[in-house]
C-alpha cells in the first residue's frame, strides 16, 4: 500500500491520539499533520491542501461537527472523517448529515481505520481521475475505458483495415454516427469523401434520386444531369443511417448496389462500377425485423458482414463519468467558466443512473447543469451535487445495480417516467399503471414527484 499519496489532517485534542495516527497512516504512506483544535485546523487548512480531515467529535472550543460543516462548505474538494469515543447513534446520524463520510468508534483496530480511509479516498481518486480524465481515454476520438468499449475499439480497429461492409448496432444515442466516422477516417480511404445519408429522414419519394442522382429528363422537374450521394461516395465511404427505414422498394434497390457493386442514376438503364465503401446503422434490431418480414433477410446479410455493437451507456462501468468530465470540460470551455465540481452524491446518481437515451442524454444533461448552475462569484467552480439533477434520475439510483433496488425506487421511477409519457395527465397515467386516480394521486405526494 506505499502507492498512498494524500494527505491528511488529523485533528484531536490528545497529543497521544494524534501521535498514534500519525504514525500508523504515515507508514501506509501519508503525508500528515496535526492539529489540537478545530481552530487551528482551519488554520491550517487556509494554507495547505489537504485531501482527508480525520476529526475527532468532541474537543474544547468548537466541536468536531463544526469542522465538518466548515469544511463542507468551503472545501469542496476535501473529504471528512470523523472519530469518536461517544459513538451514539445520534452522533453517527448527524456526522453523516452533517456531511462526514465516515464515522468511526473508538476503539478501533488499525485495519478499521485503514479501511475507512480506503473507502473515503476511493471516492476522492475517482472523482480525481475523473479531473484528468478525456484526454488519452478511448480511441479514435471516442470516450471509454470500459471493457465493453475496448472491444467496440477492437473491432473498429479490424473494420478500418478493410473495405468490408459494417452492420453498426445500438441504442439511440450510443454514438453509432461516432463510430461510423471513425472507421472511415481510419480506413486507406480517410482522404475521400464520408457521406452520411439519414435515411429516416428523406421522404420515400426523394431517397432514390438523392442516392443514386438522376440524368437530365429522367423525370418532370429533372432539368439536369445531377449526383447522388452515391456518387459523391466514389472512392471513399457511404454511411447509410437509420436503414431499417428504407421501404421494400428501396432495399431491392440497395441489395443490387451490394451484390453488383454498380449503380445506375434514375433515367438510366445500366449501372457504373462504383467503388465505395458501405456502412449501415440501426438503433432497432434488424434480425427480429428480418423473422417479421419487414426487412429483406438477404440485404441483411449483405450488410451485417462485419457486426459493430455498442454497449448501451449504462453498460460502460465508469466510462458515465469520464464522458461527464469530458462534456463539462467542452462546455466549461465554450460557456468561459471553470469546470464545475461534482461531489460524491451526484457522481453516484451519474453511474446509478440507466440513461435510456445513453450518450446523447448525458451530453445534454451536463450542459443544461452548467447554464443553470451559477458560481458565486465569477470564477469560482460550481458545485454540482445530487440535488441539482434532476428528479428522474435520483428515483433511479442503483439502476446499474438492478438487483440492490427497493420496490419503491422503482415503482417511483416508472410513474414518473409514465407520467412524463402521458404528458403529466393523472386520468390518462393512472389507467396505464392500472390504479385509480386517488392512489396515484398518493403515491406523487409519497414519493415527491413533480407534477
Ligand atoms: N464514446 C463517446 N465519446 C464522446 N462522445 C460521444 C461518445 N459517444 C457518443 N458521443 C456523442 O454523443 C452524441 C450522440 O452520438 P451519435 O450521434 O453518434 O449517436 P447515434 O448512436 O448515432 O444516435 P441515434 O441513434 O440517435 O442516431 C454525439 O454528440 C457524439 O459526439
Ligand atoms: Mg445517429
Amino acid at each position: 500500500m506505499s502507492r498512498n499519496s494524500e494527505t491528511i489532517l488529523i485533528v484531536d485534542d490528545s497529543p497521544e491520539t494524534r501521535l498514534l495516527l500519525k504514525r500508523t497512516l504515515s507508514a501506509r504512506g501519508f503525508t500528515t499533520h496535526g492539529a489540537e483544535s478545530a481552530a487551528e485546523a482551519v488554520a491550517l487548512l487556509n494554507q495547505t491542501d489537504v485531501d482527508l480531515v480525520i476529526t475527532d467529535l468532541r474537543m474544547p472550543g468548537a466541536s468536531g461537527m463544526d469542522l465538518v460543516r466548515h469544511v463542507r462548505e468551503n472545501l469542496p474538494g476535501t473529504e471528512v472523517m470523523m472519530i469518536t469515543g461517544y459513538a451514539t447513534v445520534e452522533g453517527a446520524v448527524e456526522a453523516v448529515k452533517t456531511g462526514a463520510e465516515e464515522y468511526l468508534a473508538k476503539p478501533f483496530t488499525d485495519e478499521e481505520l485503514f479501511a475507512a480511509v480506503d473507502r473515503v479516498l476511493e471516492k476522492l481518486r475517482l472523482r480525481r481521475s475523473l479531473e484528468r480524465g478525456g484526454e488519452g481515454a478511448g480511441r479514435f476520438g471516442i470516450l471509454g475505458e470500459s471493457e465493453a468499449m475496448r472491444e467496440v475499439f477492437r473491432v473498429i480497429e479490424k473494420a478500418a483495415a478493410t473495405k468490408a461492409t459494417v452492420l453498426i448496432t445500438g441504442e439511440s444515442g450510443t454514438g453509432k454516427e461516432l463510430v461510423a466516422r471513425a472507421v472511415h477516417y481510419n480506413s486507406p480511404r480517410a482522404k475521400a469523401a464520408f457521406v452520411p445519408v439519414n435515411c429516416g429522414g428523406i421522404p420515400e419519394g426523394l431517397l432514390e434520386s438523392e442516392l443514386f442522382g438522376y440524368v437530365k429528363g429522367a423525370f418532370t422537374g429533372a432539368a439536369e444531369t445531377r449526383a447522388g450521394f452515391f456518387q459523391t461516395a466514389e472512392g471513399g465511404t457511404i454511411f447509410l443511417d437509420e436503414i431499417s427505414e428504407t421501404s421494400p422498394a428501396m432495399q431491392v434497390k440497395l441489395l443490387r448496389v451490394l451484390q453488383e457493386r454498380e449503380v445506375a442514376m434514375v433515367g438510366q438503364s445500366r449501372g457504373r462500377p462504383v467503388d465505395i465503401r458501405v456502412l449501415a446503422a440501426t438503433n432497432t434490431n434488424l434480425r427480429r425485423l428480418v423473422e417479421r418480414g419487414q426487412f429483406r433477410e438477404d440485404l441483411f446479410y449483405r450488410l451485417n458482414v462485419i457486426a459493430l455493437e455498442l454497449p448501451p451507456l449504462r453498460k460502460r462501468g465508469n466510462d458515465v463519468l469520464l464522458l461527464a468530465r469530458h462534456f463539462a470540460r467542452r462546455f466549461a470551455g465554450e460557456f468561459d467558466r471553470p469546470l464545475p465540481l461534482f461531489t460524491d452524491r451526484a457522481l453516484e446518481v451519474l453511474l446509478g443512473y440507466s440513461w435510456p437515451g445513453n450518450v446523447r442524454e448525458l451530453e445534454n444533461l451536463i450542459q443544461r447543469l452548467m447554464v443553470l448552475s451559477e458560481p458565486q462569484r465569477k470564477d469560482d467552480r460550481a458545485v454540482i451535487d445530487a440535488g441539482d439533477l434532476p428528479e428522474h434520475l435520483r428515483y433511479c439510483v442503483n439502476a446499474a445495480r438492478g438487483v440492490e433496488r427497493s420496490l419503491a425506487e422503482v415503482e417511483a421511477e416508472h410513474i414518473q417516467r409514465v407520467l412524463e409519457a402521458q404528458g403529466g395527465n393523472k386520468t390518462r397515467a393512472a389507467a396505464v399503471l392500472g390504479i385509480d386516480r386517488k392512489t396515484l394521486r398518493e403515491k406523487i405526494k409519497r414519493y415527491d414527484i413533480p407534477d
